[in-house]
């Protein structure tokens, strides 16, 4: 919503956005230089017709007295000129006229594709850019961003940035360059007419403010309802199970009914004036034109003019009238484009708040001891989700976390990896500062199994290798088979080349979880730290994953947060979490005996499961 809003205020023309817009031409220089020059041109070109025209109607039509001023420079430079049969003087001119309209097709259609081959490469840059960018960023920023938002941010905004390249700059430069050329024109040609012609301007003026008031206001609104139905299907298709499962159809139906009839007023609205606007500048563009032909006729009726100019200005007053209300359009665009440049370059700006300090310690090897000292985290300033938390793993250890949901288990892997920075105290490493470790060598260093692992489309093995490419398909049917993930995948259909749908919906949550032990089996980290999941699993899928375990763990620092019994029972010692401190620590028998918060949640949660005997 909040995004929403600032669109709303936003829309004064920022002169720095509009350089560092500009900035983005720069490999493309050659192409700008190009476009303008086709631009002048055809815009010249364009002026050459009704002058044509003019000499056309006085030096072979119906020579007279008065002539245009074309036609007597003519005259004067080309002597000749006047000698000329009619008939083949007519042809002459005739012949310019198509040549000239022959021409500036040409020049469009080179106009168009120059500018349109820069504007694609420039969003494809954009796009490249901001892509790269919102992979360095924070996964904090990703928890404040919503995913359907910034996706936004690479598509939508980025096409309306291009509209700035193709249809906004350029043309409304190349319609200045016309307007320019046919107020010249005019004066040259009779200077009162030309006023006469410039009567109507204020009307226009005033019509295409209210148009361009109003238009953006409904344009908004429009953009507004849109965005509101993207994200209701967004979330709706992705909750799609959970709509069916409660029998929501109809409500969600009617919720839909009613964000989608709001954008379908918005846009009537914005039809509306649309519709009022055209019609009323063909009423004016008439009313101009009227009026040359009613002033203008009376001085050829009286022979003050001639034939010719009349004829010219009819012709220049239709082109010079069109842009001029196209302009407000024009405007528009250019307006929500610098909107759509403020949203991304806003992300563009946003500096990750975690990175890589100056000279970060590279380590040669790694030995595999963590440590917290007195470590204080919250995600939300004032809610602290670990209260000072300490607790040592020697390199080799297998220590298993347990604790209620929301106690900061989780919380503890994240800054491991440092996906966030504590707040106070230290978490190290080999005795160094995560802080000042190389970003890349610690989250190497880490493997980390995620209680929702999550898979990418592609296939099995390429969601084993995540594309390193050190790892063959050797090393990858290695790995699984490590894991024992190799007997269901040999079954799969294609093997290792089976299809991974969007987020692996085909596989079973054991299978995923099997798979995302074969990758975190295939990187071969110093430390691994297992979030298991908390959803139960069948028994054969349970001895499953306790033997692939057992594989996962040997030689490595461990750090299980754990929820079920048996996998408690690969670990050297057990940390109890309890609303963001460690409260207890000691091995399973040792804990029982002391009759604490791990006795009452083994009785809680354990007791169905197997006794450890
Ligand atoms: N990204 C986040 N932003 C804000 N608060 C969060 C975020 N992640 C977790 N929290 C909060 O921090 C607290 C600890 O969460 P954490 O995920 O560490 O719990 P957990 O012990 O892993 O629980 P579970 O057993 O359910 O996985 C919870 O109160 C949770 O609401
Ligand atoms: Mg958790």
């Amino acid at each position: 919503m909040s995004i929403d809003d600032k669109e709303q205020q936003a829309g004064v023309y920022d002169g720095a956005m509009m350089v560092r817009l500009l900035g983005y031409t720069r490999p493309y220089r050659a192409s700008v230089v190009g476009a303008v020059a086709l631009v002048i041109l055809s815009s010249l070109l364009q002026l050459v017709g009704p002058l044509a025209t003019a000499v056309a109607l006085d030096l072979f039509i119906r020579p007279g007295e008065v002539e245009a001023p074309v036609s007597r420079w003519l005259a004067e430079h080309w002597l000749a000129v006047r000698a000329i049969d009619p008939a083949a003087g007519l042809a002459l001119v005739a012949g310019v006229y198509l040549l000239t309209l022959v021409l500036t097709s040409l020049v469009l259609y080179f106009q168009g594709l120059v500018m349109q081959m820069m504007g694609q490469r420039i969003m494809a840059d954009l796009r490249e850019e901001i892509f790269a960018h919102l992979q360095r960023l924070s996964i904090a920023y990703f928890d404040r961003h919503p995913i359907g938002r910034l996706v936004t941010r690479v598509t939508n905004d980025v096409d309306a940035l291009n509209e700035l390249f193709t249809a906004g700059l350029v043309s409304i430069f190349g319609d200045v360059v016309l307007l320019g050329g046919i107020v010249l024109a005019l004066f040259w040609l009779d200077w009162r007419l030309a006023l006469a012609t410039f009567a109507i301007l204020p009307l226009l003026l005033g019509l295409s403010i209210w148009f361009k008031v109003r238009a953006r206001q409904t344009y908004r609104r429009v953009r507004l309802k849109l965005a509101r139905i993207n994200s209701f299907l967004q979330e709706h298709l992705t909750g799609m199970s959970v709509v069916q499962l409660f029998g929501r159809e109809r409500a969600t139906a009617s919720d839909f009914g009613h964000i989608n009839d709001e954008h379908r007023v918005a846009n009537l609205q914005a039809i509306f004036y649309y519709a009022v606007y055209y019609p009323m500048v063909e009423l004016i563009t008439a009313l101009g034109i009227g009026l040359i032909l009613f002033y203008g006729g009376g001085k050829v009726m009286g022979g003050a003019l001639s034939l010719g100019v009349l004829v010219a200005f009819l012709q220049y007053a239709q082109r010079f009238y069109q842009p001029l209300a196209d302009l407000s359009e024009k405007y528009n665009i250019l307006q929500s484009a610098i909107a759509s440049s403020e949203r991304v370059f806003g992300l563009l700006d946003t500096e990750p708040t975690i990175a890589d300090v100056e000279d970060p310690w590279r380590p040669e090897s790694i030995r595999g001891a963590v440590e917290l000292d007195d470590v204080w985290f919250s995600y939300e300033e004032g809610e602290p989700v670990l209260r000072g938390v300490s607790f040592r793993l020697e390199p080799g250890e297998t220590v298993a976390i347990v604790g209620h949901t929301g106690a900061g288990k989780s919380t503890l892997a994240n800054l491991l990896l440092r996906f966030y920075d504590v707040d106070s105290g230290v978490v190290r490493i080999d005795g160094r500062d995560v802080r000042h470790w190389h970003l890349g060598d610690l989250r190497r260093a880490i493997g980390l199994v995620l209680q929702d692992v999550f898979l990418f489309s592609g296939t099995i093995a390429d969601n084993i290798r995540l594309g390193e490419e050190g790892l063959g398909d050797a090393a990858v049917e290695e790995a699984a088979r490590e894991v024992h993930a190799h007997e269901f995948i040999a079954r799969l259909e294609g093997g290792y080349g089976a299809a991974v749908q969007e987020r692996g919906s085909g596989l079973s949550v054991g299978q995923k979880q099997l798979i995302a032990f074969a990758r975190a089996l295939a990187f071969d980290p110093r430390i691994l730290i297992l979030d298991e999941a908390t959803s139960s699993i069948d028994t054969e899928t349970e001895q499953l994953i306790q033997r692939a375990l057992g594989r996962l763990l040997a030689g490595r620092t461990n750090l299980v947060i754990a929820h079920r019994l048996s996998t408690i029972q690969h670990a050297d010692r057990i940390l109890v979490m309890h609303k963001g401190e460690l409260r207890e620590q000691g091995t399973h028998r040792e804990l029982l005996a002391a009759d604490g918060i791990y006795a009452r949640l083994h009785q809680l949660q354990y007791r169905d499961t197997r006794s450890l005997g």
